[in-house]
């Protein structure tokens, strides 16, 4: 087993940057480059003032405080960066397609592509290749077909690393990982790999934790965790309906079968439904390749966890539009929050984008609030949809950065994100501030129904009547 001095981190990205950072807190003697083709990105994670990094992270600008310049180099030299490592992790983005084959199922491997033949390009020595990006099963024999066919006689070991951290606890998830899964060939050579990949691991994560097998296992345990995860948030979701239309409390079922240690009580939380890059991402992967093998109730089986999930946003959106006596046409609807959890500002397939959607079709006027999204951002966001032109949305959906002011004269409020300051706002004040009757629709289950209701409010809360 080899020991490895230096790490080059192929994408700056989600995963990359904390990935990278807290390998090179926990390894000093390792030097850790993260290279990206994108320089306005790499110059945001080499600018002096940590509060300019490229993505938030609870714990992040620490770390880069005090790695970076040492053992952490960010750099748009993709070429230095590979032909200088020893062992290059791939963490690029892969969207999915849309376009060709595959579109709006399976994912786009282009980025991937484009890595193994710059790797293959510039390397001049032996590597190892980790991919850490999430991929369909067998993107790794992709990567050995283009790899191994260089001519250069440099030979490369292909390992599958999968990244299981979640977005906002990113740092706490990877220094206290519940386990690592390190996918290679069980040839000597893949062993050899697998244990240096390993040895990094086990400069902060006991052994035990860190789990070896096939390429092809590990490659798909990452969707199927994923896809387990998303299940059960679809689940919850579809019992919230039912409890509406009952007296039945969703966050008491939840709660009443929680208890039950084979079930468990994590991820029971209902909401307006899953966002993020990589449920729904990792659930059309694993569809696609079911569909593939022929194999239809098993890609129907798991086409359905989103079919609730769109159906849980567009109930959402449906719900305020009934509600608002069936328009809200040139009403004032707030939405608090657009990231598609807290304490992120990634926005990826976020619920909010969603119910905005719908509702701006209903021609409401609504002004968003996130403290982390940028409007920039959040104008993209709508704009890829194609719904309507640029322009109308700019005219419907406003951003602002006041969010109490911003309620003045408002019908509605949505909150979308469960951000913490949210239940600390003067909701008296708040109240004050709207037409009457003011009305509150509550995504995430974030405040308290009595204290909502004796203030005024109109309250409605997913999964209770
Ligand atoms: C997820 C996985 O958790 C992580 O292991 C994997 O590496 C990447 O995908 P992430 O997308 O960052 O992480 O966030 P996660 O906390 O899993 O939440 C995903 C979505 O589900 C969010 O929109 C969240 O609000 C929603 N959710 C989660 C619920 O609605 N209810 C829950 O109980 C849990
Ligand atoms: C079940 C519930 O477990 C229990 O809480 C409830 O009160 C009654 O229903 P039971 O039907 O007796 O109990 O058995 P259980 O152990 O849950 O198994 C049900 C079926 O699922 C069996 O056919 C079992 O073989 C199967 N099973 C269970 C699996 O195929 N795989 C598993 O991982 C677990
Ligand atoms: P993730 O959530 O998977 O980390 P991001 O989009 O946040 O996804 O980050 C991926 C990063 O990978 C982006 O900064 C992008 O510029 C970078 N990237 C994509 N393709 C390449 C490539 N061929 N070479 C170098 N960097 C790339």
């Amino acid at each position: 087993m080899k020991k490895i001095s230096k790490i080059c981190c192929i994408g700056a990205g989600y995963v990359g940057g904390p990935t990278m950072s807290v390998i090179a807190l926990k390894c000093p003697e390792i030097q850790v480059t993260v290279v990206d083709l994108n320089e306005k990105r790499i110059a945001q994670w080499n600018d002096d003032n940590l509060d300019n990094l490229p993505i938030y992270e609870p714990g992040l600008k620490e770390i880069v405080a005090e790695t970076r310049g040492k053992n952490l180099f960010f750099s748009s030299d993709v070429d230095k960066g590979i032909d200088e490592a020893e062992m290059i992790f791939i963490s690029v983005n892969t969207p999915t397609k849309t376009y060709g084959k595959g579109k709006g199922q399976a994912a786009d491997l282009k980025n991937i592509e484009l890595c193994a033949r710059n790797i293959a390009k510039v390397a001049k020595e032996d590597k190892i290749v980790v991919e850490k990006s999430t991929l369909p099963v067998r993107t790794a024999e992709t990567l050995k077909s283009i790899l191994d066919n260089t001519g250069k006689g440099v030979k490369f070991e292909i390992l599958s690393n999968p990244e299981f951290l979640a977005e906002g606890t990113a740092i706490d998830d990877l220094l206290n990982a519940d386990r690592v899964l390190i996918g290679g060939d069980e040839t000597p050579s893949g062993q050899a790999a697998k244990d240096s990949l390993s040895w990094v691991y086990e400069h902060w994560l006991p052994k035990e934790r860190i789990l070896q097998t096939n390429v092809w296992s590990s490659e798909l345990s990452k969707l199927v965790a994923n896809a387990f995860l998303a299940q059960r948030v679809s689940s919850i979701n579809s019992i919230s309906a039912l409890c509406e239309k009952t007296d039945a409390n969703v966050a008491e079922v939840a709660r009443a079968i929680g208890f039950d240690s084979r079930i468990g009580s994590k991820f029971l939380n209902s909401s307006v439904g899953f966002g993020g890059s990589c449920f729904q991402k990792d659930i059309l992967n694993l569809v696609y390749i079911a569909k593939s093998f022929g194999l239809q109730e098993v890609a129907e089986y798991w086409e359905q966890v989103i079919i609730m999930n769109d159906y849980q946003k567009r109930r959402f959106a449906e719900n305020i539009v009934s509600t608002l006596y069936n328009t809200v046409s040139g009403k004032k609807i707030v939405f608090y929050g657009w990231a598609f959890k807290k304490d992120t500002n990634d926005t990826r397939e976020s619920a909010a984008i969603y119910v905005a959607d719908a509702l701006l079709e209903e021609k409401a006027q609504i002004v968003v609030y996130d403290p982390k999204v940028s409007e920039e951002t959040i104008y993209a966001d709508l704009d890829y949809l194609g719904t309507r032109d640029p322009k109308e949305n700019r005219e419907l959906l406003q951003v602002t950065k006041a969010p109490i002011e911003a309620t003045k004269d408002a019908h509605a409020i949505a909150i979308l994100t469960e951000w913490d300051e949210f239940k600390t706002y003067d909701w008296k004040k708040i109240y004050a501030n709207m037409l009457k009757p003011a009305f509150v629709f509550d995504g995430r289950r974030l405040l308290d129904k009595d204290a909502m209701a004796s203030i005024g409010f109109k309250f409605y809360k997913i999964g209770e009547s």
